[in-house]
């Protein structure tokens, strides 16, 4: 059962990282910058990288939340979307329709391409977001995304005014080591 394994191997890294947050946060230091799994694409392709957002975080002072970590998702435009995506559901082949933050609140979305070998699990919650960037524009073939497990998924779609500033870290989802 290798999807499973991946799936429990996915579950465990995330129960880790919570500790390690949480660990953190006594201590009051935080991560430099968020890194975002995004779908991008390059000639005509599309393709999966991994981005450190820049700038990263910064001290905040807005009131109710002062002297934690803040850090700006850009500029985003039109109409926020709510959508509930049942289990098992298989979204096919498809182009993100605009620019946009992805946010995965709930259920494990699982990406993958039609020109390259690179995939993305994605499990909802605090490294849910991703960025959808491979238009029909810039993809002819865009991308697949299947929810293979029984839980259901509740995503927020947030179109974007502009890319968010960034550094590309790697080509390829990011990876355990590099989420919250
Ligand atoms: C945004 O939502 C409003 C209210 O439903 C609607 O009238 C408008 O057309 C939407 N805008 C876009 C660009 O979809
Ligand atoms: C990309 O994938 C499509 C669908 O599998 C295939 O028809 C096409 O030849 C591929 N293109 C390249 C450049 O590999
Ligand atoms: C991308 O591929 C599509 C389908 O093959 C083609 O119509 C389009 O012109 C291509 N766009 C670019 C920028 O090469
Ligand atoms: C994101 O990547 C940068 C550069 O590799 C790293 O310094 C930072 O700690 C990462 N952020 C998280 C939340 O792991």
């Amino acid at each position: 059962m290798p999807l499973l394994h991946t799936l429990l191997t996915t579950f465990l890294a995330a129960a880790a990282s919570t500790t390690t947050a949480l660990a953190a946060s006594t201590t009051n230091t935080f991560p430099s910058t968020l890194n975002i799994t995004t779908l991008t694409a390059h000639n005509n392709q599309s393709v999966l990288e991994c981005w450190a957002l820049d700038p990263g975080y910064s001290t905040s002072a807005q009131a109710g939340v002062s002297g934690t970590a803040m850090l700006n998702l850009g500029s985003v435009t039109n109409n926020a979307t709510n959508l509930l995506i049942p289990g098992e559901y298989d979204g096919g082949r498809h182009n993100a329709p605009t620019n946009q933050w992805v946010i995965f609140l709930s259920g494990v979305a699982h990406i993958t391409l039609p020109n390259s070998t690179d995939d993305a699990w994605i499990v909802g919650g605090k490294n849910g977001a991703i960025l959808a960037l491979d238009t029909a524009e810039v993809s002819a073939l865009g991308h697949y995304t299947t929810y293979p497990t029984e839980e259901s998924t509740v995503v927020l779609e947030i179109a974007l005014k502009e890319i968010p500033g960034h550094r590309v870290l790697h080509s390829g989802a990011c990876g355990e080591g590099e989420l919250l």
